[in-house]
């Protein structure tokens, strides 16, 4: 079904398409008392979203989940025109987690003509790793996440720890912009077979979704390495990148282990630190990362 303009309830859940109307009733339910807390989304929405949204809710405040496939943080050449889109479904889940308000703002609202004349962006956190090979991405996240912030005025807003590298980009925004907004970090959370939850997870065809698996077996036979005392990232990086030649369909971008706080190799890896990949499998993108 599409999403008639106006329509104000899917699947018994208020939805907001108007920015002003968002910040209206964001303005409302403040001077009501209320707190704010926001899931950013970009739809698709699964169990990975569902445990963002629980936690939000856990906060006692009006819970509003964003769902806007953002155009800026997508290359030419990225999935942005087959994004998964599905705001029944989403709604759907929405209204089972109890969620207050879905708000799904217009790109002609959001963006006049896909373009911005003002951009926000960070640029220690967000060079390297997905920032390198993902130019202007995070440049779109920031830009995103800080109108979504302004228009909602959320108290708390709930990030996945799945894209780490993005929870630390946001975090940093929040701190350098003086937000006054908590930044709730959620770990990952996996399918049966430890495939982390991800809307591309359904680009993948059965033999993919199958091979899949070995990110998370890469990352945990690296963490069991690590805690037989092998601190050296030399041998633990190693590890990961021997896991993952078992299946020679694996395309690699990186394997790497950092420190949480700068995202900058480590050669000493101290517990906290972070193994993160990011591979190709077919013509699917995927991350993991897991923490030591
Ligand atoms: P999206 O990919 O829809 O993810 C929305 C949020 O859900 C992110 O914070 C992400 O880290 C979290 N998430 C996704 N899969 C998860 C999993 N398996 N376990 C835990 N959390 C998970 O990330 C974005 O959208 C966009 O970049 C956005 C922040 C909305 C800006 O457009």
């Amino acid at each position: 079904m599409t999403l008639v303009v106006g329509q104000t309830k899917v699947a018994g859940v208020k939805i907001i398409r108007h920015i002003a109307e968002m910040q209206a009733t964001a303005t409302a339910l403040k001077r009501a008392g209320r707190r704010l807390a926001l899931v950013p989304t970009m739809g698709a929405l699964h169990a990975g979203h569902a445990t963002l949204i629980r936690r939000a809710r856990a906060c006692d405040a009006a819970t509003v989940v964003s769902i806007y496939v953002n155009p800026t943080q997508f290359g030419p050449q990225e999935d942005f025109n087959r994004y998964p889109r599905d705001i029944e479904a989403d709604a759907a889940l929405c209204a089972g987690e109890s969620v207050d308000i879905i708000f799904a703002p217009l790109d002609a609202e959001m963006y006049a003509g896909n373009a911005a004349s003002t951009w926000v962006e960070e640029t220690a956190l967000a060079k390297r790793l997905e920032g390198e090979r993902r130019p202007g991405h995070f440049r779109g996240v920031c830009t995103v996440v800080a109108k979504l912030f302004n228009i909602v005025q959320p108290d708390i807003a709930a990030f996945g720890q799945k894209d780490f590298q993005q929870l630390a980009v946001i975090t940093r925004m929040v701190r350098d912009l003086g937000y006054p907004i908590e930044i709730l970090p959620v770990p990952i959370v996996r399918e049966a077979d430890d495939l982390a939850l991800s809307s591309r997870n359904r680009y993948l065809n059965p033999t993919e979704r199958a091979q899949a698996t070995i990110l998370w077996q890469a990352l945990s036979a690296a963490q069991k390495l690590f805690a037989t005392g092998e601190h050296r990232a030399a041998p633990l990086q190693a590890s990961l990148l021997r896991t993952l030649q078992l299946v020679p369909a694996i395309r690699l971008d990186y394997a790497e282990i950092v420190s949480a706080a700068t995202l900058e190799p480590v050669t000493d890896v101290q517990t906290g630190a972070v193994a993160l990949l990011a591979v190709y499998l077919g013509q699917t993108r995927l991350i993991d990362n897991a923490i030591f």
